[in-house]
């Protein structure tokens, strides 16, 4: 049996196209999804990649989960901290519910997901975590301290797991997408969009195969000696 790989929200948008990169790469794939069971029974049969459903903001439920996949599929051998919501709006109409709900599930994710699979990866000495952190956690964005502040948190988190699995073959890494032609992004009303895709160098949004090929990379052999990294994907619109 191959090396087995889990992608959250992995079954629609950037997700979608890294459960498709990583399979064709070799891996035996498993998408995780939240929402909707006929979208993801859709997925399945035009990729042929298994789905399971949980929420990855619930730490329980992240733990089942992954033990699930392990009883049924097998040990998880990579994770892709793929999933993740918006709640924009600025400070002053932002919620709490909306601040801690993106927290949860965008950072808090990464954590539930890490702490179910990672003593595993130890214990068989090859272990990778790719973290899909954003742009807009490196740079801050107008009407989004909630994403921007998880986000940053995925990069900090990136690099102190980094060197907790460095020695037992673990690597951990990031990738900071600019704006990607997805439904998240869709949501941007289409002037302020206009405004970002216009400080973008490369003059256009990216696609979800171009994160995916970074992802793909990042969960390689040839990939053993990157670690604690983030690989910036946005078309220039910001060198870090
Ligand atoms: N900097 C400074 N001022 C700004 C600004 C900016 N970037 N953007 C807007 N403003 C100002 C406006 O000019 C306006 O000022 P006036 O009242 O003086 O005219 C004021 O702020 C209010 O602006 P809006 O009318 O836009 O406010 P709103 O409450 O209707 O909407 C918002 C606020 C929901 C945050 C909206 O601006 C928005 O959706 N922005 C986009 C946020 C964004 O980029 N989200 C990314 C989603 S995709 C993603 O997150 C994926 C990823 O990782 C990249």
């Amino acid at each position: 049996m191959g090396r087995i790989a889990i992608v959250t929200g992995g079954t629609r948008g950037i997700g979608r196209a890294i459960s498709e990169a990583l399979r064709d790469d070799g891996f035996t794939v498993v998408a995780n999804y939240a929402g909707n069971s006929e979208k993801a029974k859709a997925f399945t049969d035009e990729t042929g990649i298994a789905t399971y459903r949980w929420d990855v903001g619930d730490h329980q439920a992240c733990l089942a989960g992954c033990e699930q996949v392990a009883a049924e599929v097998g040990p998880i051998d990579a994770v892709v901290n793929n999933a993740g919501i918006t709640r924009d709006g600025t400070l002053m109409r932002m919620s709490y519910d909306d601040w801690d709900e993106v927290m949860r599930v965008n950072l808090g994710g990464c954590f539930n997901m890490a702490k179910a699979t990672f003593a595993g990866m130890k214990d068989r000495g090859w272990g990778r975590v790719v973290n899909i952190g954003s742009i807009n956690g490196q740079a801050g964005q107008y009407g989004q301290v909630n994403y921007a502040a998880a986000k940053s948190g995925i990069h900090g988190f990136t690099k102190a797991l980094a060197q907790e699995g460095a020695r037992f073959g673990i690597t951990v890494n990031a990738i900071a997408p600019g704006y990607i032609d997805t439904e998240m992004v869709a949501a941007v009303p289409p002037p302020v969009l206009e405004k970002i895709v216009a400080r973008i160098p490369v003059g256009r949004l990216g696609q979800a195969e171009e994160i995916a090929r970074g992802v793909s990379f990042l969960c390689s052999d040839n990939a053993a000696f990157v670690t604690g990294s983030t690989m910036s994907i946005n078309g220039g619109q910001h060198m870090y």
